[in-house]
C-alpha cells in the first residue's frame, strides 16, 4: 500500500467507507448529531456535497469531512461542516487541519458566505472559527449553544446569520 496520504474531493463511491469511519469514531450516538439531523431534512437524499473531502492512504479512506449546504433562518449561502473524522491511528498528522482548509477554500471559491459547525472552540479556533453569540444560530438536535462556531467568508456574515439551520435541498 502507498505510504502517501492525499486529499481529494469525496465521491459517491466513498459513502460506505465514510459511514463506516463515522460508526467507528462516533458510535451509535452519531445519528443524534446536528449535522445528521440537518441532512435528514434533505429532499434529494444525497449524503455528499461538492465540498466534502476525504483523505486516502493508498486505497484506504482514513479521514473525511462532510460539508452540507444549508439555509440559516431560510437564507441560503452557508455550509454546515460536520462530521469530521480521522482514523485514530492517523490523528495528529494534520489531516483534520488539511480537510478543513480544503473545505473552506472550496466554500470561498463558490462564493459562500459562512461555514458553521458545532464543535470544540480550542480546536476549530486555531483555523479562524469564532463562537456565535448563544441563541443567534440554532440547530436541530441536542446542541450546546456555546459550541456553535462560524467562519465568515464575507464581511458581516456572522452578524447577518440568524435562525434555524436547515438543509438547502
Ligand atoms: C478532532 C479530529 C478531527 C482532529 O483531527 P486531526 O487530524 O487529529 O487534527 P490535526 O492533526 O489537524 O490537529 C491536531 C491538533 O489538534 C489538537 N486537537 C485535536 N482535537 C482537539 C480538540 N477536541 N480540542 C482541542 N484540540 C484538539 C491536537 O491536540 C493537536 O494539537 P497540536 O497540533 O498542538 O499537537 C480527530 O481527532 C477526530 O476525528 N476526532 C474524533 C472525532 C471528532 O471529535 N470529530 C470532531 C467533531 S465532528
Amino acid at each position: 500500500m502507498s505510504d502517501k496520504t492525499f486529499i481529494r474531493t469525496a465521491e459517491p463511491c466513498d459513502v460506505p467507507s465514510i459511514g463506516a469511519l463515522h460508526a467507528r469514531v462516533f458510535g451509535p450516538g452519531r445519528f443524534a448529531r446536528s449535522a445528521y439531523r440537518v441532512r435528514e431534512g434533505r429532499r434529494d437524499g444525497n449524503a455528499l456535497s461538492d465540498f466534502c473531502h476525504v483523505a486516502m492512504r493508498g486505497n484506504r479512506l482514513v479521514a473525511a469531512v462532510t460539508l452540507s449546504e444549508v439555509k440559516i433562518g431560510g437564507v441560503p449561502g452557508a455550509l454546515l461542516l460536520g462530521p469530521i473524522a480521522v482514523e485514530p491511528e492517523f490523528a495528529g498528522q494534520g489531516l483534520g487541519r488539511q480537510l478543513i482548509a480544503e473545505g473552506i477554500a472550496d466554500a470561498r471559491s463558490a462564493g459562500k458566505s459562512l461555514v458553521i459547525l458545532v464543535g470544540d472552540e480550542p480546536y476549530y479556533g486555531r483555523f479562524g472559527f469564532r463562537r456565535v453569540p448563544p441563541g443567534q444560530i440554532t440547530l436541530p438536535g441536542p446542541v450546546n449553544p456555546m459550541r456553535v462556531l462560524a467562519f465568515p467568508l464575507q464581511d458581516g456574515a456572522i452578524e447577518a446569520a440568524r435562525g434555524l439551520v436547515t438543509s438547502a435541498y
